[in-house]
């Protein structure tokens, strides 16, 4: 019986890979056999993610991906090699933590830019033909629990985050005939840039809380990446259109 666990030959096109569960993905996939093409805005922090990386043939873009015209271009020049995509994981996001009677229109467009939108257009340039495997592959995409429950003062990010489960599930549907599987990973509070830049604006009684709500404790981006690594991997070949819960029992209860 063959391992299906691995991304041997497989290309993985990878945003928000210069920081927090991105770069720790990019390093595992790259680990279990994988070329990653990484993009996000800081280039020298790309670098060093690439440093952290097995084999070398990697790729990197310093990219804002809410300039969707430019994005067209990445995913072809990234091609340009001859060897096309088999899959992709949507890892770029921001967190707007505002009360409501402070949230401006700005506040959720810029949200739905960088966690929705540029992560469905970037899908849309991959999954071209021969941009991307005949045969089918993986797309995937980082929300949240946050994008099923609420949080107080989260409404930007909370419904940007559903509506990527909302939109995971229509291309699912649509791709299914191409043997595209498109699923979402949901993961409570785990320790990178975003959550410590969270977690320093909170009371301590608050922080108790918080780590309260997780039994498991807060997940670290190991926790996600190698879940990322399965739904990517040929393992998970008859999982599609699910959001799956990376929480560590946060949504148990
Ligand atoms: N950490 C958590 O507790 C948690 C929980 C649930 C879900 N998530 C989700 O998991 C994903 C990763 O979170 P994280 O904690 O790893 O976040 P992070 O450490 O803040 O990293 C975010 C990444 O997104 C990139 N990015 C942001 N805006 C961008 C833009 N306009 N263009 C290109 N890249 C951009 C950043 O790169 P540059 O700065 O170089 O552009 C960075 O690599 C996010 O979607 C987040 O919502 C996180």
């Amino acid at each position: 019986m063959n391992n299906l666990f691995n991304l041997k030959n497989k290309k993985i096109l990878i945003s928000g890979a210069s920081g927090g569960i991105g770069r720790t993905t990019a390093k595992i996939l790259s680990s279990i056999g994988a070329d990653c093409v990484l993009i996000g805005r800081d280039e020298k922090r790309l670098e060093e993610t690439l440093r952290g990386m097995h084999g070398g043939n990697h790729q990197v873009f310093a990219q804002d991906i809410t300039e969707y015209d430019a994005l067209k271009e990445l995913v072809k020049q990234a091609v340009a090699d001859g060897k096309p995509f088999d899959g992709m994981v949507h890892c770029a996001g921001i967190e707007t933590v505002l009360p409501l009677k402070i949230l401006k229109p700005e506040h959720f467009e810029k949200s739905f830019s960088i966690n929705v939108i540029a992560g469905f257009e970037l899908a849309k340039h991959v999954i071209k033909k021969k941009h991307f495997n005949e045969n089918g592959g993986s797309l995937l995409f980082l929300s949240s629990v946050m994008g099923s429950v609420g949080s107080p003062v989260k409404a930007a990010y909370c419904s940007s985050k559903g509506a990527l489960i909302g939109g995971m599930k229509a291309l699912a549907l649509e791709l299914a005939p191409k043997k595209i599987r498109v699923n979402t990973v949901s993961p409570a509070m785990v320790v990178t840039g975003m959550s410590k830049a969270l977690l320093a604006k909170v009371t301590d009684s608050e922080k108790e809380a918080i780590l309260k709500a997780h039994p498991l404790g807060l997940g670290e981006p190991e926790d996600v990446a190698w879940v990322c690594a399965f739904l990517l991997s040929d393992a998970s070949r008859w999982i599609t259109g699910t959001d799956l819960k990376v929480d560590g029992g946060y949504t148990a209860q």
